[in-house]
């Protein structure tokens, strides 16, 4: 099914970020299992990539998983053009550029965060973007990168992106500094201004602007929300803990009656997802390695993990390795709950 604008904004009051290596398809399917309604990423994937280099097996996704954006990076309007319609034809429903990833090799080939310094450059990209394909063009950016004072460039910076006709954003809420931190140092160390983000709203009123960076819990998530952001973009915690973010959050996000979610059901269904993908000669690894986080916070979080990355890489592992490793998650629940019932009375 694909998302009209309004039903993908509004998908968007909690999405899971773009990660490199990590939201994958696998990983998408596993997300989807917890949350229906939540918005999903790709991994970036580069315009060069997909239109030089005809990568367009880097558009596979599942049709479960919509809503889903598809990242891209680059800064020739052109060649995003291009990508961004391959994307469209691949069956996104939203193409979103990458302005915020400080990697190496991205601000080599003129991606990501450095084209904070480019406003004119990114609105270009975006207008092309915009006259490819009708699905909703959105931006990832940080406040701001190196010397440049984030109260000054940010507001611009959105004011022509939004000229460009881009109505949605996700703001990193700090700096990179190009200089002299790794990518990874880049997303801790410059400090989180959340109030710079919220003052973004209040400036524009009209365009669906989503908060990313530093956000722990679905209660965190909930609490920009209830001061008037349109939207939260979680990332690692959101990867390291995805029942604690996203099985609660069809209700308490997107106000759905009904259940919440389950580890242990998506755990269930993550076995019939690995078989098909082993007998389509994929590897266990592949999929149990973005479920190490999945009873993170429970009892039977170390077993469940210590079993999957263990057993996965053996020869002939196959799905029965998660059901084992549930097995020992369902053991250590019934031993906390003894742990923790009343001592029966001396006779
Ligand atoms: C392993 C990893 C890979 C990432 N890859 C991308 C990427 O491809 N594109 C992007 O825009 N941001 C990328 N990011 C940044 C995240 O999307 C997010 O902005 C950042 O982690 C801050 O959010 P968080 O504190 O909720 O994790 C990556 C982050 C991590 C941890």
């Amino acid at each position: 099914m694909r998302y009209d604008t309004s039903s993908i904004d509004a998908a968007a009051r909690l999405s899971v970020a773009p990660m490199m290596d990590w939201t994958d398809r696998h990983c998408r399917h596993l997300h989807r299992l917890l949350s229906r309604r939540v918005l999903l990423y790709t991994e970036m994937v580069t315009a060069p990539a997909l239109v030089r280099g005809g990568a367009v097996h880097l558009l596979e996704h599942g049709e479960g998983e919509h809503p889903v954006a598809l990242q891209l990076g680059g800064s020739d309007p052109a060649e995003l053009a291009d990508a961004a319609q391959l994307g469209a034809e691949a069956g996104y429903d939203e193409i979103n550029l990458n302005v915020g990833c400080p990697s190496d090799r991205v601000q080599s080939g003129t991606f990501g965060a450095v084209l904070m310094k480019s406003p004119a450059l990114v609105a270009e990209c975006c207008a092309a973007m915009r006259g490819a394909t009708s699905l909703p063009v959105t931006v990832k950016c940080r406040i701001g990168v190196d010397d440049q004072d984030p109260r000054a460039v940010l507001p611009d910076f959105i004011a022509r992106v939004a000229e460009a006709g881009v109505t949605r954003l996700a703001i990193h809420a700090r700096m990179a500094w190009l200089e002299g931190l790794s990518p990874k140092e880049n997303r801790d160390i410059p400090p989180l201004d959340y109030a710079l983000v919220h003052e973004m709203k209040a400036r524009f009123p009209a365009l669906h602007l989503s908060v990313n960076g530093g956000v722990g819990s679905l209660d965190a998530a909930l609490a920009h929300l209830a001061k008037g952001m349109d939207g939260v973009m979680i990332g690692r915690a959101a990867y390291h803990a995805p029942a604690e973010i996203l099985c609660r959050a069809d209700r308490l996000v997107y106000g759905e009656d009904g259940p919440d979610s389950t580890p242990e059901a998506a755990a269930r269904a993550m076995m019939d997802y690995a078989e098909t993908h082993l007998a389509a000669d994929g590897r266990l690894g592949q999929v149990t390695r973005h479920m190490l986080g999945l009873f993170a916070g429970r009892p039977g979080a170390r077993v469940w993990r210590r079993t999957l990355s263990e057993g996965a890489h053996l020869p002939g592992a196959g799905p029965e390795l998660i059901e084992a490793a549930l097995a020992e998650v369902v053991a250590a629940g019934a031993a906390a709950e003894s742990d923790c019932a009343p001592a029966p009375n001396p006779v």
